[in-house]
């Protein structure tokens, strides 16, 4: 970790395995580095996961705040402010944020998604995929802003929806792409390099 590296917080509130990648790909000539992993759930596996690897971690349980978003979002900012990132990656992070706290980030936060957007934001997107009989799925790394999985898309990668397919098997398959496009996404983003990417 030098002065140049941008610094990176992943967000999570799971197992991580989007996480581990982001972390994994941040070496050699990558011009970022991970400088914190933080969690709303303390149990979250990804949160050994990284502790595994190195990389600082953190939790702030969001259920003692019983709702009170403001709140929870202050302490959360706490782990946040003393690791100073440059990017915020949510990997896989559940809770969603108000615009007041996306706004402190603006243009530096990224979020991966997985459908295909504008289509499917929110939960459920591959059994909604096959309900509507979709050819094709995939996922999406965005920009995040206050309008849910809305902001601007800066990377897709498209699965083919098979005949057999439940939503577990297709959420598999597209789980594969995220690991290749999340980590592809950054590397552009750190070095100021918004066009879209295609996998
Ligand atoms: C991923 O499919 C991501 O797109 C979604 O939540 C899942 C998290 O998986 N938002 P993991 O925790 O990164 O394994």
């Amino acid at each position: 970790m030098t002065d140049h590296h941008k610094r990176v917080a992943i967000l999570i509130s799971g197992g991580g395995s989007n996480m581990v990648t982001l972390a994994q790909s941040m070496q050699g000539d990558h011009p970022a580095r991970p400088v914190l992993v933080l969690s709303n759930n303390p149990q979250a596996k990804g949160l050994e996961r990284a502790a595994a690897m190195g990389i600082p971690t953190a939790a702030v349980d969001h259920r003692p705040f019983k709702g009170d978003r403001a709140a929870f979002e202050a302490a959360l900012l706490q782990p946040l402010l003393e690791a100073r990132p440059d990017v915020l990656c949510l990997a896989g992070f559940m809770r969603i944020l108000t615009g007041g706290f996306i706004e402190r980030f603006h243009g530096r936060m990224l979020n991966i998604h997985p459908s295909l957007l504008p289509k499917y934001p929110g939960l459920n997107t591959h059994q909604r995929a096959l309900d509507a009989g979709d050819a094709q799925a995939g996922c999406s790394v965005h920009e995040v802003i206050a309008d849910l999985d809305a902001g601007p898309i800066l990377g897709q990668a498209t699965v083919p929806v098979l005949p057999d397919d439940s939503a577990d098997t297709l959420a598999a398959r597209v789980l594969e792409q995220e690991h290749r496009l999340y980590p592809a996404v950054l590397r552009r983003f750190a070095s100021g390099d918004r066009r879209l990417l295609t996998l």
